[in-house]
């Protein structure tokens, strides 16, 4: 399977953020990762539907919309008018998750389920059958720029094989301290979906640190996660 990758634009120049949006979909970008945060949820703040619509105008990649948000439910309409191709909610927001879930997939969207680092996987057991993909954070959400967590590597390959033995199609994603050192390890634990965020953009080339990226992991996820595909 392809191993995909969505910059999360979070780092990138806000003042002009349409031009990057544009640059990364011409260097290949198979998708973008949309941050969106509350300040409750996490501290942080970001953007809504309004910023999110006017990418939509921008570019034709995949937006993948990561809503790090108190109460998703509330916002799953009004992401999905905005342009959003994949909502990802997280676990710990969504007491009725699996109609959360469904809400994502009647709107027509794939529907994602995120899981902070110190949440069990267990809390998708029941709907992996549900899921589009799964999304291991591997740093605690809020910020870019940090540094991964390494106890992630072992979530990532129990995942892995609690994916495989599914017989799901679901993506394992992985958000957070993803760099050149880290992505093949990364990738070798089962990881098909690289959410990578300020290693892209801290270059000042976008384009060229995604190649570097593309270059490292092949295009082929048999190359590098010993053929668990
Ligand atoms: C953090 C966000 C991530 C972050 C990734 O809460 O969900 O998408 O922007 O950024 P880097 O790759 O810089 O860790
Ligand atoms: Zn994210």
């Amino acid at each position: 399977m392809r191993i995909r990758i969505a910059p999360s634009i979070l780092n990138a120049d806000f003042g002009r953020l349409a031009d990057q949006v544009r640059l990364l979909e011409q260097g290949g970008a198979d998708a973008l990762h949309l941050d969106i945060m509350d300040g409750h949820f996490v501290p942080n703040l970001t953007f809504g539907p309004p910023v999110v619509a006017a990418l939509r105008q921008a570019t034709n990649l995949p937006f993948d919309v990561h809503l790090m948000v108190q109460q998703p439910d509330n916002l799953l309409e009004s992401f999905a008018a905005a342009g959003s191709s994949s909502i990802t909610v997280h676990a710990e927001a969504c007491p009725h998750l699996h109609r959360t879930i469904e809400a994502v997939k009647a709107l027509g969207l794939e529907a994602g389920v995120a899981l902070n680092p110190a949440t069990p996987l267990s809390a998708v057991e029941y709907v992996l059958d549900r899921v589009d993909l799964v999304l291991v954070m591997t740093v605690n959400p809020g910020w870019g720029g940090q540094g991964f967590i390494p106890g992630m590597f072992g979530k990532i390959k129990t995942l892995r094989s609690m994916i495989d033995a599914s017989g799901q199609r679901t993506a394992l994603q992985v958000d957070g301290g993803i760099y050149l050192a880290n992505v093949g390890a990364v990738v070798a634990a089962g990881v098909d979906y690289l959410v990578i965020g300020s290693a892209l953009f801290k270059s000042g080339d976008p384009v060229e640190a995604l190649e570097e990226y593309r270059q490292l992991i092949g295009q082929d996820c048999h190359d590098h996660c010993g053929g668990h595909r």
